[in-house]
């Protein structure tokens, strides 16, 4: 395991926060993969649990989004890191939301309901992404309006780094909506790509397995109903061994 310091920690809602660590010169990763993060405990053993890694690849630090489980056994503790902290890092990532696991299409979809978020933060800052897709559509859907805060600090970050505003130009569209408060989009991303106010919103025709591929990050609950719905529209699903047109992989649970 790396042993790495935290960089900044910052808090979005009693139960989201986000923070930078130090990167191992050694740690490689692909936008989208997870890897093991976590704190060392009172008898020296790392408490680890699966993360996405939020930062693209070619950042020198690494960042992630995390939720905080109350009585969560890393959570609780982790939610009250400060930059100097000590943290452990995995040797290795993984994952199943890259850009390889998908054949090649025109539209991206990138779905994702609270900590979903993450992976897609690595994959919408690597320009990689820019070059295969003509369309990238970014989506977030939380119980509230102020969960959706980390993804629009993210956009607007992004929109106003330089170098990224060249690669992306018009190609990214990012579609917020809100289950639980009043929002200008309000509803469960299921029946907002069912009943079209998605393709309405980002004006791009209904998804379909012809020039639309599609990745998926949530809870089980998310992914389970998302996968019939792609499965109903004829999308076969990939891995980084046979590539597809629809990838899912769970957001992080303890
Ligand atoms: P809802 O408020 O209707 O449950 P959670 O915090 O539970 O992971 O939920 C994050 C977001 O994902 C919420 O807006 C929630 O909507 C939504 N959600 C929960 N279950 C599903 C599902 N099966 N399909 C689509 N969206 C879901």
């Amino acid at each position: 395991m790396y042993q790495e310091r935290v960089l900044s920690a910052r808090h979005y809602t009693d139960n989201l926060f986000s923070f930078e660590i130090t990167r191992p010169d050694g740690f490689r990763f692909r936008s989208g993969e997870f890897t093991m993060i976590g704190l060392e405990q009172e008898d020296g053993k790392p408490l680890l649990r699966a993360y996405s890694i939020a930062s693209p690849s070619w950042q020198e630090k690494l960042e992630f989004f995390s939720i905080k489980v109350p009585n969560g056994p890393l959570t609780s503790k982790l939610q009250s890191i400060q930059a100097g902290d000590k943290i452990v890092l995995g040797k290795k990532s993984t994952g199943t939301l890259v850009l390889d696991a998908l054949t090649p299409g025109k539209n991206l979809y990138l779905l994702s309901t609270g900590t979903g978020l993450a992976p897609f933060a690595s994959i919408i800052r690597d320009p990689e992404t820019f070059e295969r897709y003509d369309n990238v559509v970014l989506t977030h859907t939380c119980r509230t309006v102020k969960e959706l805060n980390y993804g629009k600090d993210l956009m607007a970050a992004t929109m106003s780094d330089e170098i990224l505003q060249q690669i992306i130009g018009d190609k990214l569209k990012h579609f917020t909506s809100v289950t639980r408060e009043d929002y200008p989009f309000k509803g469960r991303i299921t029946n907002l790509i069912e009943d079209g106010t998605l393709a309405e919103a980002v004006g791009l025709p209904d998804l379909n397995p012809e020039t639309d591929r599609v990745m998926v990050c949530g809870s089980m609950g998310m992914l389970s109903d998302l996968k019939e719905l792609f499965d109903s529209k004829g999308f076969v699903e990939g891995s980084v061994s046979r590539p597809g047109q629809f990838v899912y992989e769970k957001a992080f649970v303890e």
